[in-house]
């Protein structure tokens, strides 16, 4: 199967789009939809490659799903399989916040050892300690994770890093246990957030959510869930910076409020320009021309380090000297190799990137590794003087709906390569 899209550069962007359903929210809620022996409704559920996964994982465990638009229902009814096959868990390492689903809904779960990726190691020992803290007994066998516990008691746990996973696996494990639980040192992203509204909003009791401290008193059932997942704010971050990278101005609908300060700070920094609010930004890129000095990636609320490649792509194209340190994973520079082909100088140093960027990006064939770095490649396409071509393209549908169609919308010339 071909995959691969064209990228006509030198287009400059107008109009407007809409923000997609969050990947990284709805991935949880799916989880969560299986703690309650009945149907769960995520309205304005995205359409990727990565919620198609935990869609089959749900139904390899006996759920009976499916869509209404953009609308995803979920009959949990008879999900009453607990092992997920290391097929699923191999392809989408975030699978496994599913463990605490698993053993909260069946006092029982396994699943394959979710392996690291391109983007680090990406261990899961703060999962196994959470879940251990709950009573959970986990061993490991070929690769193979099983945990057991039949009723999972409330407890105290101090994270001794930030994680989102680990934070959204104690949650999970926790709402349906006896008793009361702490978690201290939990991540603050926006999805956590979203996550413990969806789970209130299904009789959980849960206080803290957003702050480093969250309280959650175990209840005996969940009912129903139905909610709108929110905007991908990460997918609205990358749009800002096509604006920025062709220097246009555009408008972002359904835009996530509040969710991408540290984000819109740089851009602003950078020369960038917007204003708008209630859900929608008109965003004006035609004054990016000051580099990034120090830009750090970190936890919520730190800039995002899934916009530390896009952002990388805008400021090859501003003169003068960047600096990025990316502090959340070890090894997520690999779209910078590929950048370079394109005429970019960025000169990595372990954890930091510098970019000397003004220099004329050209057209070339480019390869995307994951995720976000692919996204990247897309938005140097977009100012590049002729046509890239990007192969992995499917790295980049596992988080972006239609970014080749938006893209056109706007302006762009994208296109899928025919066979
Ligand atoms: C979530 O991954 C997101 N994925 C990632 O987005 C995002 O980059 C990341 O959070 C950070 O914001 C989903 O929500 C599905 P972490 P997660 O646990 O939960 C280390 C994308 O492009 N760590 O917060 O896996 C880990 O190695 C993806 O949409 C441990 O050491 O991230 C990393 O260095 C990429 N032990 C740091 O913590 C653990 O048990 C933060 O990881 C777990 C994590």
């Amino acid at each position: 199967m071909n995959d691969r899209i064209y990228i006509e550069g030198g287009h400059q962007l107008k109009g407007s789009i809409s923000i997609q359903g969050s990947k990284n929210a709805a991935l949880p809620m799916m989880a969560a939809s299986l703690l309650h022996e009945g149907v769960s409704v995520l309205k304005g559920c995205p359409r990727i490659a990565d919620v198609f996964c935990m869609e089959e994982i749900l139904r390899n465990l006996g759920a009976v799903t499916w869509w209404e638009d953009h609308d995803l229902y979920m009959d949990c009814t008879n999900a009453t399989k607990w092992s997920v096959p290391f097929l699923f868990t191999g392809k989408m390492r975030s699978s496994v916040i599913l463990l605490g689903a698993l053993l909260a809904r069946n006092g029982k779960g396994s699943l394959g050892y979710p392996g690291g990726c391109v983007i680090g190691k990406r261990p899961i020992d703060l999962h196994l300690l959470v879940l251990r803290n709950l009573g959970a007994v986990i061993t490991e066998e070929e690769g193979i994770l099983t945990a057991e516990c039949s009723k999972m008691k409330g407890t105290v746990v101090s994270f001794p890093k930030k994680s989102v996973g680990a934070t959204q696996q104690g949650i999970l494990g926790a709402v349906l246990a006896d008793g009361k639980t702490v978690l201290e040192n939990c991540a603050r992203e926006p999805e956590i957030v979203w996550l413990c509204r969806y789970l209130r909003s299904m009789g959980a009791k849960i206080h803290g959510d957003g702050t480093g401290k969250i309280k959650i008193h175990g209840v005996g059932r969940l009912n129903g869930g139905c909610m709108q997942v929110p905007p991908d704010r990460i997918v609205a971050g990358t749009y800002i910076c096509a604006a920025a990278i062709t220097r246009s101005r555009i408008t972002l609908e359904n835009f996530p409020d509040g969710e991408l300060d540290s984000f819109l700070e740089v851009y602003r920094k950078m020369g960038g320009q917007y204003k708008g609010n209630s859900g929608k930004l008109i965003v004006d890129g035609e004054n990016v021309q000051s580099p990034a000095p120090m830009l750090k990636t970190g936890a919520y609320p730190e800039f995002p380090t899934d916009l530390q490649s896009p952002v990388m792509a805008v400021l090859t194209t501003v003169k003068g000297r960047s600096c990025i340190c990316e502090n959340v994973f070890e090894d997520r520079f690999k779209a910078a190799q590929q950048m370079v082909k394109m005429g970019a100088d960025i000169r990595i140093q372990g954890r930091k990137a510098l970019v000397y960027g003004g220099k004329e990006l050209h057209g070339t064939t480019v390869k995307a590794w994951e995720l976000r770095g692919g996204a990247a490649l897309i938005l140097g396409g977009l100012a590049a003087g002729g046509v890239t071509i990007l192969d992995g393209y499917s790295y980049v549908q596992r988080g972006y709906e239609h970014i080749c169609q938006d893209l056109n919308m706007l302006g762009a010339a994208v296109k899928r390569m025919q066979e």
